[in-house]
């Protein structure tokens, strides 16, 4: 069909055609709220580069998970910020541990909420890296045992779904094996597959704290530059026990989300990251561009790509958005 037979200008004529023909719908359903746990009571420091955004103890932190559940977000991930780091990253996986508090207290007196949580050791090592450290070197297998005892606290402590972020090697294998061992083969795992040694982490680095103190990621991140790579680490992922595939960041690599949405049959997240919320919030900020706008339009071309869920730091101001159009 060929103009002036076929106009394609026919169907974008009122909001309500508009309307009929659209692909990509997005609804608070689609978001996870990623929050940052802090110990204390009356805590709500702000994060410099994440306008919007905090540190919150436990009861700051459920009013909020209140407010987003009530708006439609089904889940929240948690992020810890401990009391105390040293070599072996004990704080990770003590009982009585910040996300262990806050997944106890969240699910207490918010059942219905899902509660996520980011299984990972940055915040909690005296280096900042997401495995043991050795003579200099991440150490991947000595790293997996402390990783799985994370998982499981969490799990213990209430979590609905755990998210490892480590990108050690064999990981989703050894949370799985340690789930199953204490009879807990119902929780979920998604798993931060595809992760990017991304520049984009760096405000969320000050909110949790998790700078690497020497060197960086890059020998257990993936390099920006592949994408082959990605459908491996998926693949793996998926035969290790994956429930749901994660990409993080989202809006560079979007080709990323869309190729996995293809290759594997599991649900794909995506994690539309602090740099990707901070870039959108000091634009906004200066006038420069409609805050708003490119935020919807940020998330439905994450969604457009392929993916199933997104967290988001913009859950409640979109999920808002969304009710109040509604
Ligand atoms: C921890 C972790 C990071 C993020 C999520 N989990 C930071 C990192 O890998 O350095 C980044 C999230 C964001 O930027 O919003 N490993």
């Amino acid at each position: 069909m060929l103009f002036p037979d076929y106009r394609p200008r026919r169907m974008r004529r009122t909001e309500g055609l508009r309307r009929m023909v659209r692909e990509t719908i997005l609804t608070p359903d689609d978001f996870i709220y990623p929050m940052f746990v802090i110990d204390g009571k009356g805590v709500k420091n702000p994060i410099d580069a994440m306008p919007g955004q905090y540190q919150l103890s436990i009861d700051n932190l459920i009013p909020l998970a209140r407010a987003a559940f009530d708006l439609g977000v089904p889940a929240v991930i948690l992020f810890g910020i401990p009391d105390k780091k040293d070599p072996l990253a004990t704080r990770a996986y003590a009982g009585d541990g910040i996300v262990q508090k806050a997944a106890r207290e969240l699910k207490n007196k918010l059942p219905d909420l899902v509660v996520i949580t980011d299984v990972c050791l940055c915040a909690y090592m005296d280096h900042g890296h997401c495995g043991v450290v050795e003579k200099g070197v991440v150490e991947n297998d000595a790293s997996l045992d402390l990783l799985a005892r994370t998982a499981l606290s969490h799990a213990k402590a209430g979590a609905d779904m755990v998210a490892p972020s480590d990108m050690m090697d064999g990981r989703v294998a050894a949370i799985r094996e340690a789930l199953d061992e204490d009879g807990r083969s119902s929780v979920p795992i998604m798993s931060y597959a595809a992760k990017y040694c991304s520049s984009f982490y760096g405000p969320f680095r000050e909110a949790a704290g998790s700078a690497p103190k020497f060197g960086d990621r890059r020998t257990y991140q993936m390099d920006p530059a592949n994408a082959v790579e990605a459908i491996r680490e998926a693949t793996m992922d998926a035969e290790e026990g994956a429930d749901v595939i994660m990409v993080k960041p989202a809006l560079p690599y979007l080709d990323i989300i869309y190729r996995i949405r293809q290759e594997l049959d599991l649900p794909v997240a995506a994690y539309n990251v602090s740099g990707e919320y901070a870039m959108i919030k000091a634009a906004a900020e200066k006038g420069w561009i409609d805050g708003d706008r490119v935020m919807m339009e940020t998330l439905t071309a994450i969604k457009r790509a392929g993916a199933d869920m997104i967290l988001t730091y913009f859950a409640l101001d979109a999920a808002r958005l969304l009710r109040g159009k509604a």
